[in-house]
Parts: C-alpha cells; structure tokens; sequence
C-alpha cells in the first residue's frame, strides 16, 4: 500500500497525537523523520512508538518527505515555510499563530505552488466564515475564555506584569486584532490565526481573551456578520489527554488534515 512520507516537526503533544492516530493504520501515511530543538523529545516518540525514521535537521527532513507537519512553535514557522519552498514539499502548520508573522512569506508560498494546509485547530465554524467571504463579511470577533493556567508563560502577561494567581472571577486580559493577539499570546490564540487567514484578516477580526477560574474548558466563541447575515459558533473543548494546556480537537484536526492530505497523495499516485 502506498503510504505519504511524512517529515514531524515537533514531537512534543501533537505529535504523539498524530503518532497515535498513526498507529491504528488507517491514515495512509508515515513518518520517515523527525525534526525537534530538544532531542530527546524526537526520541520519545521513536521509541514509544517504534517508528522506522530517523531523526534529522528541518532541512533533510524536508528532503526526504511528501509531506511536512509542523507541530512545534509559532517560532518556527519561517524555517519550516522555507523548507518546504525550497524543497517543494506541502506542508501542515499547527501553528498557525505563528504565520502572522510571516505574511510576506506566505506570497512566495503562493507563487511556489506549495500547499500549506491551515488546520481549524480548536475552532469550529471556518466552513461558514469561508463560504459567508464569498459575499464579504463585515465583522468577525472571537472571544476566547480559558483557565487562567492555560495562559501561564504568555509573552504578554509577562510584559504588562499581569498575574492570573489568586484570580476569583473572570478577568478580561486582552482585547484587540487578531494580529496583536498572535503576538501577544503566540501559543494560546492559533484559532485567532485560523479565523483571521479564513476570514477578513488578521486587523479587522477582533479578538477578547478571558482568564476565567471557573472555566473547565478552553472555550471559543466566534460571532460573524455580513451580507449571509449572523453566526454564532461556541466550542467547548476537552484538553488534550496529555496535555492539559491544549484542546484534543486541535489534534485531532491535526490528524483529519494528516488524512486529507495522505488520501490526496495516495490518489494522485493512482
Ligand atoms: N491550531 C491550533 O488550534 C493549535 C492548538 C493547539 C496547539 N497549537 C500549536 O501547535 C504547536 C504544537 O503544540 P503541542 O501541544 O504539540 O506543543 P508541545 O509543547 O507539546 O510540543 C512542541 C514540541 O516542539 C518542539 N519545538 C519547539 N520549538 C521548536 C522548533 N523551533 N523546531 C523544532 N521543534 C521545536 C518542542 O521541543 C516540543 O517537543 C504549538 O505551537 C501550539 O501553539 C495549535
């Protein structure tokens, strides 16, 4: 059976979820190599999940595979789009935050031909917004409501000396464009970037973020208006199993993506 080669960069939560899904064979694609800053993350995953690769630099990785799945840190999204340009490789990225960064960069993406597929992550409702574009969208805000834990680390509450301890009620931390959400929170709001890239742009979609102590769930509402009329979409997500800080839909759109891009690879080689 044909199966994609796939180069992981990133082995850390997604990764493993994507390895999982992997291993109960439906998905008819590999992975051949592995890409991460820490080693020994790479090998954790080639030894819990004995995969037949090999652990290599993002460039080899790029060399040797049909298909690149970023799933690493919005800080290496330029590298991992440059790979793949250069290499001609389509590409998965996670971290989807991260390509705010590079927007330039996504021009030259487009002119090389190469397809980077955007996950909807933790979002639902992209099918909406996308075909509500086809007739222009005058509004889009997302409001975004996690455990305060779940925004530990942000290089934006660092800055502004904001602490999330002690919190009794919820607390609004941030309000502004989907492009300075990105930045401010460049691990917590890809949705944002997923929303943005779908939608009317990462200036004119606003972003409200919530530290809330009585959350359960990373929740995202989505509130779009225009020539289509009015949506509103609410997705209450479980964590991820083995990593309390993401949402287990996140990878699992990691893997459905995995599968669309597999199935299209394995159709085209007949
Ligand atoms: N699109 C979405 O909705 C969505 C949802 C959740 C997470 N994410 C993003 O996906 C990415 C992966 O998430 P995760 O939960 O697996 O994170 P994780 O922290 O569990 O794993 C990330 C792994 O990448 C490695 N890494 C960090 N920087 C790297 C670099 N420059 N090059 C190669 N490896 C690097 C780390 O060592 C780690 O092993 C993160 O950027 C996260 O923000 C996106």
């Amino acid at each position: 059976m044909v199966k994609m080669k796939t180069g992981l960069v990133g082995c850390g939560n997604i990764g493993a979820d994507l390895c999982i899904a992997l291993q109960k064979g439906s998905i008819p694609a590999e992975i051949i190599a592995l890409t991460d800053t820490d080693t020994e993350h790479a090998n954790v995953l080639l030894r819990t999940f004995q995969l037949d690769a090999e652990i290599v630099g993002l460039d080899e990785c790029a060399s040797r595979a049909d298909f690149l799945v970023e799933a690493a840190h919005a800080q290496a999204v330029k590298d991992v789009l440059e790979a793949a340009i250069k290499h001609h490789c389509p590409c998965l990225i996670m971290s989807v935050g991260g390509l705010m960064d590079v927007l330039d960069l996504l021009e030259q993406v487009q002119e090389s031909g190469v397809q980077v597929r955007i996950p909807s992550g933790a979002l639902c409702g992209l099918d909406g917004i996308r075909a509500a574009m086809e007739a222009g969208l005058h509004s889009v805000t997302l409001t975004t409501r996690k455990p305060p834990k779940g925004l530990v680390g942000a290089p934006y509450l660092e800055e502004k000396g904001i602490s999330l301890e002690d919190l009794t009620e919820p607390v609004m931390v941030f309000e502004g464009t989907a492009l300075e959400a990105c930045k401010a929170f460049p691990q917590n709001v890809n949705v944002a970037g997923a929303l943005s890239i779908t939608g009317i742009g990462a200036v004119d979609t606003r972003v409200r973020l919530i530290a809330d102590p009585g959350a359960t769930s990373n929740s995202h509402e989505v509130v779009a208006e225009g020539a289509f009329g009015r949506l509103q979409t609410i997705t209450e997500n479980m964590p991820s199993p083995r990593n309390a800080k993401s949402s287990y839909l996140a990878s699992l759109s990691a893997c459905a993506e995995l599968r669309a891009a597999a199935m299209v690879f394995v159709a085209a080689r007949g």
